[in-house]
């Protein structure tokens, strides 16, 4: 089992709010909030105050509890109070649409409420529990993702990883960054090149961040760099998280990974994307049926609020991209490593 301990919790229900890490402020400030309505979840998921897909998860589970304290306030009966709350459910889920985990954990808190036959009280009672269990698993199924992963980690490694799959992005140990967690613990001698993550930057202000916080060597490189070091000879394998995974094993995760996977390609290093079960996406045959988020074209025009180029100029800023299947090498699950042929192995998971 994960032998490393990481410090870092990103988000947890204390007394009836959402505390979070606002990881808008990174990296000048390391300051948790407290989310204390519905709409203000809502928000906070949209400005990315909370960012990453299983944290996300977790804050749309956390959004439903918030939503039912306030309509218990409203007088309602208990049928119209479920009907109402179920509505609100499905709001919070449009806050961002890339990221499977925020449906998952959000349709797990509707099934409590559509199944629930006693009263309003008993109902927020197993909404909150819900919430702190989804909480508590997904540390330690980060931590098996963590561990399979190490395995495939060679002495020594140097590891590129893209965006932030870290602590940061779930409620703490991190996909990606578990696997280097377990990695590290085994042989310290490994260490992680991170991409700056255009636009919004989660690779320097995120990653590197949390990272130094734990004492693991990293080297932070620009977007355009990584072929250069592949050809170098100094990266030794790949490891990204995703937001959602076709049945096929397409893997959705932040724009710029699908030029990561083709650049490890042509130079023969191993890709890996490493994910919880609660990322793959069944329901959907390839990457195709994925919905990118669109995002502000602010992200791409500015560095912290600066204007980085002329008015006027064309903007599109898609958050996400598709990396092929074929392009990946293995996806690290808390189940194990799924290899090719991914259609297969990923059906008889769900088996
Ligand atoms: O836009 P973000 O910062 O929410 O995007 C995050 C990513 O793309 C992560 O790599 C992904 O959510 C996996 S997090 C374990």
């Amino acid at each position: 089992m994960a032998k490393f301990e990481s410090k870092i919790k990103t988000i947890e229900w204390v007394d009836n709010c959402s505390k979070m890490v606002d990881q808008t402020k990174f990296p000048y400030e390391f300051k948790y909030v407290e989310i204390k309505t519905g709409d203000e979840m809502y928000d906070a998921i949209k400005t990315m105050i909370v960012r990453g897909a299983p944290a996300i998860g977790i804050a749309g589970a956390h959004g439903v509890v918030l939503y039912a304290l306030e309509l218990e306030k409203q007088n309602l009966s208990f049928s119209d109070f479920k009907n109402e709350l179920l509505k609100k459910a499905d709001y919070i889920v449009t806050s961002r649409p890339t990221a499977v985990n925020l449906y998952w954990a959000v349709e797990k808190q509707k099934n409590i409420i559509k199944n629930c036959a006693t009263d309003i009280k008993t109902l927020i009672e197993d909404l909150k529990s819900n919430g702190k269990k989804l909480e508590l698993e997904d540390i330690e199924i980060n931590k098996k993702i963590g561990d399979y992963g190490a395995e495939v980690v060679p002495k020594g490694a140097t590891i590129l990883t893209h965006c932030n799959a870290g602590a940061l992005a779930t409620v703490g140990y991190g996909t990606a960054l578990g696997v280097v967690r377990s990695a590290f613990a085994n042989d310290p001698t490994i260490q992680v090149f991170a991409d700056e993550t255009r636009p919004r930057q989660q690779g320097a202000r995120i990653t590197t961040l949390e990272l130094v916080m734990d004492g693991i060597p990293v080297t932070l490189i620009t977007d355009g760099m990584c072929s250069y070091f592949m050809k170098k000879g100094m990266i030794d394998m790949v490891c990204v998280g995703a937001d959602r995974i076709a049945a096929n094993g397409d893997a959705a995760n932040k724009i710029g990974t699908y030029t990561v996977a083709i650049a490890a390609k042509y130079h023969n290093i191993p890709f890996y994307v490493a994910a919880p079960l609660s990322t793959i996406d069944t329901s959907i045959k390839t990457g195709d049926e994925i919905i990118i988020e669109e995002r502000s074209h602010d992200e791409v025009t500015t560095i912290n609020g600066k204007k980085i180029c002329a008015d006027g100029v064309n903007i599109i800023n898609p958050g996400f991209d598709v990396t092929p299947h074929e392009l990946i090498s293995g996806i690290i699950t808390e189940k194990g490593i799924l290899r090719p042929d991914y259609t297969k192995s990923i059906a008889k998971l769900f088996e």
